[in-house]
């Protein structure tokens, strides 16, 4: 492998892709960009980039399944035969999602419903406050992914019978003061996905950083990581992010773990 584990890297994730070693990744854990309307976009090149979110990279929607084609390819090169994904999608771009999902030849296992505590007001609609999360394998289920829910259902007596329902109420992160990012993933939300989808020392791949919430759960439950993020400015964020996380484990533990090195 050419990028160092453990690292991100300010790049498109297809490229990214290309230089990691092939079936060597355990699980995805991603929150892709979002597709949207050409007449929107229009809008968006105007846009004043004084709110931290315009400067998130975002596709044009009839190009959305191509997109999503072509980098989930490259997952499908990297992953192990025992691999798995969630990937997260908002309603809008959720077919190309499934039909991307199908077509590379991942098995879905479940779709989950996050619901989160609010969203936008809306006079002549609901109002929007889930979002998808598709869980899938690269081969049939086997005993190593049993293996890691067996693990994880010993805890089920703290952690309660809904922990293990597919539909997950998790607020989001109320946000204050320092850098603010729009589509930010609650930690709570990112720690079960990696909690539940993976083991010690495994390694994770998070190919549209944002702020890097991903990254940050690996280091707290010593997964081991890599992370793309094509914005100068988002991937700025996501390394204070994770500079910070490290601080903070550095002074809980004492000493960094070797797998931080
Ligand atoms: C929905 S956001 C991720 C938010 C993240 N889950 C968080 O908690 O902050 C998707 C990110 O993917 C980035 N992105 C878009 N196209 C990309 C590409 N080809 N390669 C890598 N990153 C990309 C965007 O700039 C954006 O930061």
């Amino acid at each position: 492998m050419t990028l160092a584990i453990n690292s991100i890297y300010n790049i498109d994730c297809r490229e990214g892709l290309k230089q990691i070693d092939k079936e060597s990744v355990d699980l995805l854990l991603t929150d892709p960009p979002f597709g949207i309307s050409f007449d929107r976009m229009g809008t968006q090149y105007n846009r004043k980039q004084k709110n931290l979110g315009d400067l998130y990279t975002e596709i044009p929607q009839e190009e959305y399944f191509i997109f999503t084609l072509s980098w989930l390819r490259g997952v499908w090169d990297v992953l192990k035969p025992t691999g798995s994904g969630f990937i997260f999608s908002g309603w809008n771009n959720l077919g190309d999602i499934l039909n991307a999902i199908s077509e590379v030849g991942f098995r879905l296992v479940n779709h989950i419903i996050w619901k989160y505590q609010f969203g936008v007001y809306t006079k002549k609609k609901y109002v929007t406050s889930h979002y998808h999360i598709l869980y899938f394998t690269k081969l049939p289920l086997n005993k190593d992914h049993l293996r890691t829910f067996n693990r994880i259902s010993d805890y089920s007596v703290s952690l309660g019978k809904l922990y293990f329902e597919d539909v997950w109420f998790i607020n989001r992160d109320y946000q204050k003061g320092g850098e603010k990012t729009p589509t930010r993933l609650p930690l709570a939300l990112t720690d079960k996905c990696i909690r539940m989808g993976s083991e010690e020392g495994d390694l994770v791949l998070e190919p549209f950083l944002g702020s890097g919430a991903v990254i940050q759960s690996c280091m707290t439950f010593n997964r081991r990581y890599i992370g793309f993020e094509i914005s100068p400015e988002i991937f700025q964020i996501a390394r204070n992010r994770i500079e910070k996380t490290r601080n903070h484990i550095q002074n809980r533990n004492g000493t960094l773990e070797n797998w931080l090195k």
